[in-house]
């Protein structure tokens, strides 16, 4: 800062020269017109208003002046920042404005645009079935129980009363694993968690085990070599085929509906004994079709029936095997198809369908979680 004048000469203070001052004006409205974004209008803000501006430092040379003088300079200096600051103002807007629709523009959501080019997956219905059922069985306290897809033999047969000639085994139905002699298999049914299941608890036994299952079967409307099944097991004092019943009709009615009509006829299973199938009444003529050839029925061929999978008194002979006293413990088990349930539940008509892996298929189930 200059020191105090001694005589008092304003041409000697040349930022306070009226001309000068005009000059720094210009400038700074050169400067923010040039300025083509809120960037180069900052730059040109500091540079032109800032503390180091000309305008700012001719506005400090004032107190240096005589006081006769201070008022003319400083009114001249006072006019010149409020142009500066208004000019500066104006432009901001004017940027500003220009900014927002240029945001607009570039940020602009074209809600035309197709919004699902990345769908969504929904789960698969024999998923979401097989939690369902396991819901209806954990609901009446029983547990889940699981086993390995690729099985021993020995649970998968032996331990069920299958013995080494029994036509089930033969490579007709069952995939070996390697060899014929290597002991393992991809298991043919959910009954060898039935065997393990004993053979890990004591009872009183109440398990559940929903879970894929592989045969040597073509892939057709009806059949798939990998299909789902759910096993259902209790051992207890006193367990009868009343148990059995009870259980499935609740199964049955659980699935399909209240009014699920059903029936347990008599069949045969190694490893159970009574054994029975249970069918159900023909969903789609309820029975109708039986004895009116006018009326065929193509769901159950006009018997009336479709059967639903096989159960019984699990046999003694494989309490025996698994390590359970068959004078004091009883039990039955079932075993259900799960694409069976679901092309009864929603009348899917062909198994290709549930194994070819297209989401539309699937989807059409809804996110049922
Ligand atoms: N495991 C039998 C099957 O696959 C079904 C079944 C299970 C039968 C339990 C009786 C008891 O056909």
């Amino acid at each position: 800062m200059s020191a105090p004048n001694s005589d008092y000469d304003p041409v000697q203070v040349t930022p306070l020269d009226a001309d000068q001052v005009a000059a720094m004006v210009s400038d700074a409205l050169a400067a923010f017109a040039a300025a083509r974004d809120l960037d180069a209008l900052k730059e040109a803000r500091l540079a032109h208003t800032g503390d180091r501006s000309p305008l700012a430092l001719a506005n400090r040379e004032i107190g240096a002046l005589p006081p006769q003088a201070r008022k003319e300079a400083g009114q001249r200096v006072g006019t010149a920042r409020r142009d500066v600051a208004t000019a500066l103002a104006e432009r901001q807007a004017v940027l500003e404005a220009e900014r927002d629709e240029r945001v607009l523009v570039e940020e602009a959501v074209d809600v035309t645009l197709p919004w699902d080019r990345a769908p969504r997956g929904a789960r698969h219905p024999l998923t979401t079935i097989q939690e369902r059922v396991a819901d209806v069985f954990v609901a009446m306290g029983w547990e889940v129980a699981e086993g390995p897809e690729v099985e021993a033999e020995w649970l998968n047969f032996d331990a069920l009363n299958i013995g080494p000639d029994h036509p089930a085994r033969t490579m007709q139905d069952t995939f070996f694993v390697e060899s014929e002699d290597s002991g393992l298999v991809l298991r043919t049914h959910t009954s060898p968690v039935q065997a393990r299941s004993m053979l890990s608890r004591t009872p009183p036994i109440y398990v559940i085990c929903p879970g894929r299952t592989f045969r040597t079967d073509e892939l057709d409307a009806t059949h798939t070599p990998v299909f789902s099944q759910v096993e259902g097991l209790a051992i207890d004092e006193g367990l009868t085929m009343a148990h059995l019943k009870g259980t499935l009709d609740h199964f049955a009615s659980s699935m399909f509906g209240d009014g699920i009509t059903t029936r347990l006829r008599p069949s045969y299973f190694p490893f159970t004994e009574p054994s029975a199938e249970m069918d159900l009444q023909c969903f789609v003529c309820r029975g109708a079709s039986v004895g009116d050839p006018d009326h065929p029925c193509r769901t159950c061929g006009s018997e009336g029936w479709i059967e639903w999978g096989g159960c019984g008194m699990v046999n003694p002979r494989v309490l025996v095997a698994c390590g359970i006293d068959p004078e004091r413990y009883t039990g039955f088990a079932f075993g259900m198809g799960l694409e069976r349930t679901l092309m009864f539940r929603h009348g899917v008509e062909d198994m290709h369908d549930m194994v070819e892996g297209d989401v539309r298929f699937a989807a059409a189930f809804g996110m049922e979680i």
